[in-house]
């Protein structure tokens, strides 16, 4: 399938082939902005079907669909100040590996949104299955127009999800609304580093979708939107762990892995994560925790 993505590349188009079914041609140059977007966000919901949660099952750190460890998850979220009863909102919570590791930790609520379906299924599914429907729902839905419930969550949490989303003080800005007052966003996620050439910032937009920026600039920008940054951590060192701990676990699993999904989707994400991990080498790519409080 082919599918036609703008928006990320401005010298002429490139192709990439995702997985096992999809091509992508990205375009220098759209000027429908609504098109570019619809195509953007098709373009998600095809990379993050049922090729890649299973993926992520191959590569196996935990229980969630990011490169981070569940342990990881737990400290960031004991550090947000998440307790028994707190309200937590999970824009791009795929899965549900996040929601239901802390609702299972520490018996608050959380809601997820996810924008693609098989995505969204499966955290419904795995809710369920874990006997967590209580404290777990799922919406489906896009995190950038969703209509939020007002003043209602202490936490908004992001585990490897924002990056697709390119205007942050948009996003920032929703979820000011849908924060109690005081309450957090907590981010755990990918970002440039300094070495950062523009071709490698190039690049990582093109093969993961992503808007990246430093994150420095990401504080900033929450600053801007009202928010005043209470904690950030760089976490490149241990992302570059998890992911080839997670590259590793995958070669082990090759031949299974080939069996269920065939070449194209082991060669695209074998060589996507050994081309990410250089570049967390090379110390181009980062990742940090980030925690900012509603003024
Ligand atoms: C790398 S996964 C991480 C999922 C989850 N946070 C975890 O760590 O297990 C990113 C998820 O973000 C979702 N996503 C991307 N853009 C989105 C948007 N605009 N609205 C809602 N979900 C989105 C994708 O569908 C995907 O499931």
């Amino acid at each position: 399938m082919a599918v036609r993505c703008s928006g990320h590349v401005n010298e002429g188009d490139k192709t990439l082939t995702h997985g096992t079914q999809t091509t992508v041609t990205y375009q220098g140059s759209v000027a429908d902005t609504e098109t570019k977007n619809d195509d953007r966000l098709a373009t998600l919901v095809q990379n993050y079907d049922a090729a890649f949660r299973l993926a992520f099952e191959s590569f196996a750190l935990g229980t969630t669909d990011s490169p981070v460890r569940d342990g990881e998850v737990l400290e960031l979220a004991r550090r947000a100040g998440i307790t028994r009863g707190s309200r937590v909102l999970e824009p791009g919570s795929g899965s549900g590996g996040v929601s239901r590791l802390l609702a299972r930790e520490f018996k608050c609520d959380v809601q997820g949104i996810d924008l693609t379906p098989f995505q969204f299924e499966e955290a419904q599914r795995r809710a369920e299955t874990a006997a967590l429907q209580d404290l777990v729902s799922c919406s489906l839905g896009d995190m950038e127009v969703f209509d939020y419930e007002q003043e209602a969550y202490d936490v908004a949490m992001d585990v490897f999800s924002w990056i697709h989303v390119p205007d942050w003080q948009r996003l920032f800005s929703l979820l000011s609304g849908a924060l109690k007052p005081g309450g957090r966003i907590v981010m755990y996620d990918a970002f440039l580093a300094p070495a950062a050439t523009d071709e490698t910032a190039a690049l990582v937009r093109d093969a993961w979708l992503v808007r990246i920026c430093a994150v420095d600039d990401c504080t900033a920008l929450l600053e801007e939107s009202g928010y005043r940054v209470i904690h950030t951590q760089e976490r490149g060192r241990q992302v570059l762990d998890n992911w080839r701990g997670g590259l590793a676990n995958l070669r082990e699993k090759e031949d299974e892995f080939l069996g269920r999904f065939g070449e194209d989707a082991y060669r695209f994400f074998v060589e996507t994560s050994a081309w990410t991990i250089g570049a967390f080498e090379r110390e181009e790519l980062t990742a940090a925790q980030i925690i900012a409080e509603k003024a």
